[in-house]
């Protein structure tokens, strides 16, 4: 299962946790911290998508996948590409960013048993240097847009 603070960025908070010992370790270790117990996906074992949102509408996504360790995150080893999304992924991806209400959102979706997409989590302050570098689009601008947009 996957242990998650509630408040961390770039993988740094998620924990895997393989046995039952581990799992009361961590939740002593854990006292006084807000977290979230988590199915593991074994099926997205070190691989993900993260989608860019602003005003209900994709934006940017990409690829993520690490050799090395179950989390995708760039920031932790992950390796990043463009990815064309399927009409499924670009649904949930938006019902997601809906659903919390975030005007802008950093989705991230795994993949379940036959590749369907799952809801990892949803950040309402992504970081979007990584996504730039990778597809060449500046979420900032599309936000910047939308602002704009929104005042006339
Ligand atoms: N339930 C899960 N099953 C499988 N992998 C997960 C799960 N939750 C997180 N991960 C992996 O760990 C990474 C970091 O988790 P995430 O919830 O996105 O936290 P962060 O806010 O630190 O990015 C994800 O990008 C994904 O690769
Ligand atoms: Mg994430």
């Amino acid at each position: 299962m996957i242990i998650k603070e509630g408040h961390g960025s770039f993988g740094m908070k998620v924990y895997l946790i393989e046995t039952e010992e581990a799992f009361f370790t961590k939740v002593d270790e854990l006292r006084g911290v807000d977290y979230v117990f988590q199915e593991f996906i074994e099926t997205s074992r070190g691989r993900d998508i993260r989608v860019n949102i602003v005003g209900g509408e994709i934006v940017a996504a990409m690829h993520r996948s690490s050799e090395t360790d179950f989390r995708a995150n760039i920031t932790n080893g992950g390796v990043a590409s463009i990815i064309e999304l399927t009409a499924e992924q670009k649904e949930l991806a938006i019902r997601a960013a809906e659903a919390v209400g975030a005007e802008f959102a950093g989705v991230d979706l795994l993949y379940g048993d036959n590749e369907k997409p799952l809801v990892c989590e949803v950040n309402a302050a992504a970081h979007i240097r990584n996504i730039y570098n990778v597809t060449g689009i500046n979420v900032a601008d599309k936000m910047i847009e939308y602002i704009l947009g929104k005042l006339s």
